[in-house]
C-alpha cells in the first residue's frame, strides 16, 4: 500500500475535509431525538444470570500469533486470492477433533484475566477454523438497522460481510449511509464523482454499474455511498415508487447474477441512523432485519420505535420483513452494565439474539482508518474472532423462512 493511498483513506475515515472541499459529517450525524422509548424496560431489576456467551476481558494491541484461521491479510492477499476462496478447508468436517483440541487448552483462573483471554481466543480460533459455513439455499437480503448512531451498524455490516466472504460466500454490501463509512472500511473509493447508490436510487442505474470489488477480500463487492446520497432523502419524495427503488434494483441484480452463474449468497444493507426514506427503501428491499445493539444503558431506547416502523413496513409494503438477528456490540465483560443489557436483550429477544457478542476493541475501531475490516487488519484479534463467530452463527441460522429470496 503506497503512502498516498494510506493518507486519503485515513483522512476520509476520520471525517476530515475531503479533496473536493466537502466535509464528511463524521459522528455528528443527526438522530431523531424525538423518538420515544415507551417500551424501554428497566435494566435495574435484572439480576445477572449465567452468561454462557460471556466474552473474556478485552485484550488489545497486536494479538499473539497462535495460528491462523485462514484469513487473507493485505500482505498475503495476492497469493491467497489467486488460490480461490481461502476457506476451502472449512468444508472438511473435522469439528469433533477440533473441539477436542480446543477443550484440551488449559484454563486459567479468574486472577489471570490476560491468560484467560488468550486461552479463550485460542479455543475460538481452533474451533472456528474447521467449521464449514453453509451457503444459503437462496440469496438472503439483510438490512442492518438501528436509528441510533454509533451502535456498530457499519462495523457489523463490513465485518460480518468480510467474514462471510472469507468463508466462501458471495456478498454484496450496499452502503446506504451518506457518510459512506462502510465504503471507507471496505477500501472502496467513494468521492463525489464515483457512481454510487445515489445513481441507483434516483436515476435508476443498475447495481452492476456502481459496484466495486473489495480490494482485500475476494467474493465481496460494495455499492458505495457518496455524499450525494444526503440529498436523495429529499429527491426521492417526488419520485415514482419511491419506497421500492432499492428493492427493484437489488432483485434485478440478484437475478442477473444468478442467471450468469454467479449467485449472490448475501446482501447486507448498511442503513443511516434515521428512519427516513433511505431506511424505508432498505426495509422494503430486505426480508431480514439485523439489529446491532450496543451494550450501554440507553441501548434499548428507540428500539420500540424501530420495531413499530418494521411492523408498519411489514403490513403495508413488505410482508416478508422480520427481525431475524440481533448482535450485542461493544460488550465489556468487566462491567455489570454490559451483562445487564445483554440479559435484558436476551430476555426480550432470546431467539433472535446471537450467542456471539462483540467486545469493545481498539483493533475493531482502528481498522477503518486503514481502509480495512478487522477481518483482514488483524484476523487473530479477539474482535475479528467474535465477528467470525457471529457470521458463522448467522450462516448456520439460515432457517427456511429467512432464505426468502426477494
Ligand atoms: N466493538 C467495537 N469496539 C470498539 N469500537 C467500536 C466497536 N464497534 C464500533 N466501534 C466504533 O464505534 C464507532 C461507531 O461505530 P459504527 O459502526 O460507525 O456505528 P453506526 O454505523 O451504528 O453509526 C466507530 O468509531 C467504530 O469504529
Ligand atoms: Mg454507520
Amino acid at each position: 500500500m503506497d503512502d498516498t493511498h494510506t493518507e486519503s483513506v485515513v483522512a476520509r475515515g476520520l471525517g476530515f475535509p475531503r479533496a473536493d472541499g466537502v466535509t464528511s459529517p463524521g459522528l455528528g450525524w443527526p438522530m431523531l431525538e424525538s423518538m420515544s422509548a415507551t417500551l424501554t424496560p428497566s435494566v435495574a431489576a435484572v439480576s445477572r444470570e449465567t452468561l454462557d456467551d460471556e466474552a473474556p476481558p478485552i485484550v488489545d494491541g497486536p494479538s499473539p500469533d497462535l495460528g491462523t484461521v485462514g484469513h487473507v491479510s493485505r500482505e498475503t492477499n495476492g497469493a491467497a486470492s489467486s488460490a480461490g476462496p481461502t476457506t476451502s478447508n472449512r468444508t472438511t468436517d473435522d469439528s469433533e477433533e477440533r473441539a477436542a483440541i480446543a477443550a484440551s487448552i488449559p484454563g486459567a483462573d479468574a486472577h489471570t484475566p490476560l491468560a484467560q483471554a488468550v486461552a479463550e481466543d485460542a479455543r475460538k480460533r481452533i474451533t472456528l477454523s474447521g467449521r464449514s459455513v453453509p451457503r444459503p439455499a437462496r440469496t438472503r437480503v439483510l438490512t442492518v438497522a438501528n436509528q441510533k448512531g454509533g451502535v456498530g451498524k457499519t462495523t457489523t455490516t463490513v465485518n460480518v460481510a468480510g467474514a462471510l466472504a472469507q468463508a466462501g460466500s458471495t456478498v454484496l454490501v450496499v452502503d446506504l449511509d451518506p457518510q459512506g463509512n462502510a465504503s471507507t472500511a471496505l477500501g472502496i473509493d467513494h468521492h463525489s464523482e464515483v457512481p454510487s447508490v445515489y445513481d441507483v436510487l434516483v436515476d435508476g442505474v443498475e447495481i452492476e454499474d456502481v459496484v466495486q470489488p473489495c480490494p482485500d477480500i475476494p467474493n465481496l463487492v460494495c455499492a458505495p455511498a457518496t455524499i450525494d446520497l444526503a440529498g436523495a432523502e429529499i429527491e426521492l419524495v417526488s419520485l415514482v415508487a419511491r419506497e421500492t427503488r432499492l428493492q427493484k434494483a437489488i432483485a434485478g441484480y440478484v437475478e442477473r447474477r444468478t442467471a450468469a452463474g454467479e449467485r449472490l449468497d448475501y446482501v447486507l444493507v448498511d442503513c443511516p441512523p434515521s428512519l427516513g426514506l433511505l431506511t424505508v427503501n432498505a426495509f422494503v428491499a430486505a426480508s431480514e432485519v439485523f439489529i446491532p445493539i450496543q451494550c450501554e444503558y440507553y441501548a434499548l431506547e428507540g428500539l420500540s420505535q424501530l420495531l413499530k416502523n418494521i411492523e408498519l413496513i411489514r403490513s403495508h409494503l413488505n410482508p416478508a420483513l422480520h427481525v431475524s438477528t440481533i448482535l450485542l456490540t461493544m460488550h465489556d465483560a468487566r462491567t455489570r452494565l454490559s451483562a445487564q443489557v445483554a440479559d435484558e436483550v436476551r430476555s426480550h429477544f432470546g431467539r433472535e439474539t446471537l450467542r456471539a457478542t462483540v467486545p469493545r476493541s481498539v483493533r475493531i475501531s482502528e481498522a477503518p482508518s486503514h481502509g480495512q475490516t478487522v477481518m483482514t487488519y488483524d484476523p487473530n484479534s479477539s474482535g475479528a474472532l467474535c465477528y467470525l463467530e457471529a457470521a458463522v452463527e448467522l450462516a448456520e441460522r439460515g432457517a427456511p423462512e429467512t432464505e426468502d429470496n426477494r
